[in-house]
């Protein structure tokens, strides 16, 4: 099939209009940097609008000693050591100008009986390397990242970025040297194809929670960047440490904040009894996620689950002051209305793990510049941001409130990576046009699928595996079945059925080619969790209790070849920081 291709040059284009997105396109356009963001759904409707608690920064708005080193320390620890230090040390000192920055940009945080940003507590956060728990989660109500990416929004029409919105990205264009020169999308409304030439690719496409059958993100999250990354035969980083959110509904997945928690909330077991201390005798409930997670699976697989199938924890918080609820927790109390029927004023909620995060992504450095392998060579042409990158400020678990923050902090990196790097008006040199084609041949071959299998089968099928075979206890045995069987599941992708075969806001295409994306990443996510043969963070195996820093300190790098085999790496974790402004964190145990 033959298309009529449209062709845009610019300077920088940034896939993706998330909080992440929408800071570096805003970041590039005010440097005078010809800027192009391509979104595959209206940018106020990206995923970071439902980002709840907070975004962290050590403020001390609370008056309590708060410091970005303590912030550092909390953050190397949250992340079992595979954090990369330098990194973290990045993220967190520029954390305070970031959120000060986000103020002054407009963003209508809730305020403090000073007037001040009202910051809360959340999991892991610390004054003095454990002694108290900081207050740092800088929050707008429940609604944090509604706030951010609205007024995000709004500052890159302020500086002009060219939006071309409802255009799904196909692929990366890359050129014979493995530079990234562009990408192909396909815009959703009329169905026309494009070529967007650019200097740098900014990837900031977000996480790939619909991997699993019940998670918190949209059903937009299925990491299109990342499988791109893949088919460019480029590898992704750490795709094993899944994070599983403590506190998501029951059934429904629907995220509950841990700012409940922050707030003062608290969980149950069937016997009524509050279980965090016996797991975590200090911070209780407002351990590290990966902690509290499987502290509730453990009470689960015990017997002293809720409801009938004894599947299921209490999260109070029927017993904290009604205004808190009311001006706090507001939107929370409507999601737990709503998909639980619960009224949070007089009753717990059910909740579960489900997962809600992705630690792994495309590996880059601290400018946002993609790597490519274990000596950490950058592709020329190509970055990644946020939840889609690995830069590694998260190591094996996030703390609660790092994702905003990443966000922000990575998407101005970015930018001023971009600013150094690219010549504004710069001329594209001229491309094999047989890059296009082939990425045109994926895209035809999908639209004419003629099998038998319609997208949701295959897709519930794949989920379903995931969520088995990689949940947050695992075990060689089991990874080793869910691979076969995952395999099995992609190999089904040969007998696909679309039966829309129009252009025109052809949701079946869109799902069936997002399915291929989700694919490619359960592959390897499957691959790098059985390679990993220790407990760390969120990657726990039961087979493998301890964590190993004598074989495992180190991230896993995966690439997926044509038959979906997985080839797998290391790399060092950074075990160094960037100036000495800030103390490297040694390895010890990690207990809260
Ligand atoms: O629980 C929450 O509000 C989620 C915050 C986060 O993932 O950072």
């Amino acid at each position: 099939m033959t298309y009529q291709i449209i062709d845009h040059e610019y300077d920088v284009v940034v896939v993706g209009a998330g909080g992440a997105g929408l800071r570096a396109s805003l970041g590039m356009s005010a440097a005078g940097l010809k800027t192009a963001c391509i979104t595959k759904v209206f940018p106020t409707r990206s995923h970071t609008v439902a980002a709840q608690g907070g975004i962290s920064a050590a403020l001390d708005n609370a008056g309590d000693g708060d410091d970005w080193r303590y912030h550092f320390y909390d953050t190397v620890k949250g992340s079992d050591w595979l954090g990369d230090q330098d990194a973290i040390e990045y993220m967190c000192k520029n954390a305070v100008d970031a959120v000060v920055e986000l103020e002054h940009m407009g963003v209508p945080f809730s305020r403090d009986e000073n007037g001040n940003i009202y910051q809360r507590q959340f999991g892991g956060h610390t004054i003095d390397h454990g002694k108290s728990m900081a207050r740092r989660a800088c929050a707008a109500a429940d609604r944090t990242g509604h706030a951010i990416l609205h007024t995000l929004y709004q500052q890159c029409l302020r500086y002009e970025t060219e939006f071309f919105i409802e255009y799904f990205t196909l692929d990366l264009i890359m050129d014979e040297q493995g530079v990234c020169r562009g990408v192909i999308a396909w815009s959703l409304d009329d169905g026309t194809i494009h070529r967007f030439r650019a200097h740098m690719v900014v990837l900031a496409t977000g996480g790939h929670g619909r991997t699993f059958f019940t998670c918190t993100g949209a059903h937009t999250c299925t990491g299109d960047g990342n499988a791109m990354v893949l088919r460019a035969g480029l590898p992704l980083a750490d795709m094993e440490f899944i994070q599983f959110h403590p506190t998501g509904i029951y059934g429904a997945g629907c995220l509950i904040s841990e700012a409940v928690r922050g707030e003062g909330g608290y969980l149950t077991n069937s016997l009524g009894e509050r279980f965090m201390p016996k797991y975590a005798p200090n911070a209780k409930d407002l351990a590290s996620r990966d902690v509290v997670s499987r502290a509730i699976a453990i009470e689960v697989k015990e017997g002293r689950g809720c409801g009938p199938n004894k599947d299921f924890v209490y999260l109070h918080l029927e017993h904290l002051d009604p205004k808190v609820i009311a001006e706090r927790l507001p939107g929370i109390s409507e999601t737990a209305r709503i998909f639980a029927g619960i009224d949070t004023f007089k009753e717990p909620i059910p909740v579960q793990p489900t997962v809600h995060y992705n630690m792994g992504g495309i590996p880059t450095n601290c400018q946002a510049e993609v790597t490519k392998d274990s000596k950490e060579n950058v592709v020329l042409g190509l970055m990644a941001i946020g939840e889609a990158a690995c830069v590694s400020v998260h190591g094996a678990n996030r703390l609660g409130t790092n994702s905003l923050l990443d966000l922000v902090v990575f998407g101005r990196a970015a930018a001023l990576r971009a600013k150094e790097v690219v010549i504004p008006g710069a001329i594209h040199s001229k491309l094999d046009e047989t890059i296009t084609e082939k990425i045109i041949e994926r895209f035809d071959k999908t639209r004419f699928a003629n099998g038998d299998l319609p997208t949701s089968k295959i897709r519930n099928q794949m989920q379903q595996i995931m969520q088995t075979h990689c949940g947050v206890f695992r075990n060689q045995e089991l990874m080793d079945l869910g691979k076969e069987k995952l395999n099995e599941c992609a190999e089904s992708l040969s007998n696909l059925r679309i039966n829309d075969r129009s252009l025109v806001w052809n949701t079946d295409l869109v799902e069936a080619l997002e399915l291929q994306n989700l694919m490619l990443q359960s592959v390897v996510t499957m691959g790098s969790a059985a390679y990993r043969m220790e407990s760390r963070g969120g990657h726990a195996r039961d087979d493998f209790p301890e964590r190993d820093d004598q074989n495992w300190l180190a991230h896993t790098l995966s690439w997926c070849g044509d038959n979906l085999a997985v080839k797998l790496d290391k790399r060092p974790v950074h075990m160094y920081t960037l100036t000495d402004e800030v103390a490297l964190v040694p390895l010890q145990k990690r207990v809260y």
